[in-house]
């Protein structure tokens, strides 16, 4: 057998003590695991949005992290949204949404939202709404809103990546709602 490298083995004893082995996949290409993939992707820290939008006989609405700024001129966004949520389709045909940013104390609205706690599907029951441009729902609750034309659709593995143009925006002010390590947090200033 080959002698291997002065300090390979501790090399590869601590690879396997950090996981950060990764294995193999067709093809010859090295994939990570969908454990090193959402334990690394925890650790993101980000804001809180409900992105709205209209449906027949009602409106739809989904808890988003997954929100960007994208460009200034024209005024862009972009939300990735699962395509087996309810409000894939629904964002699709209206072509148009909001997105609602949530505020430090928000945490209930956004686990309706998301279909965590409460009656699925009537969780905008009772939260106080109008529309401005679009027509798509604006929570009088947020504390900063886009109201967005879908101006793209791209394909993102499970999820599609929907930009879109800016035609109204408002913000009221206040501290973010912030999401890390799967739960709820504030930022401390
Ligand atoms: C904090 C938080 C952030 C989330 N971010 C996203 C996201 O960016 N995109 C997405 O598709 N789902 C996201 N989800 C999951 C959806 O909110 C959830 O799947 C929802 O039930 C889908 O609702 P619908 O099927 O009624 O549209 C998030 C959930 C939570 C709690």
């Amino acid at each position: 057998m080959r002698a291997q490298p002065v300090g390979f083995r501790g090399l590869k004893r601590w690879c396997t003590l950090r996981r950060v082995r990764a294995r193999p996949s067709r093809g010859g290409m090295v994939a990570v695991t969908p454990t090193q993939f959402k334990r690394a992707l925890r650790l993101w820290a980000s804001g809180v949005s409900i992105v709205t939008t209209r449906r027949a006989g009602g409106i739809q609405g989904i808890t988003v992290s997954s929100f960007a700024s994208l460009s200034l001129k024209p005024p862009l966004i972009l939300v990735c949204i699962e395509k087996r949520a309810r409000s894939h389709d629904a964002i699709a045909s209206q072509g148009c949404f909001a997105v609602n940013v949530l505020g430090a104390g928000q945490e209930e609205l956004s686990e309706r939202a998301a279909g965590r706690r409460g009656a699925r599907g009537s969780w905008l029951t009772g939260v106080p709404h109008r529309t401005a441009v679009t027509g798509a729902p604006v929570l009088e609750a947020a504390v900063a809103w886009l109201d967005c034309r879908l101006t793209a659709a791209h394909p993102g593995g499970d999820h599609s990546i929907f930009v879109g143009r800016v035609q109204a925006a408002g913000s009221y002010g206040g501290p973010p709602l912030v999401w890390h390590d799967r739960g709820y947090t504030r930022l401390a200033r």
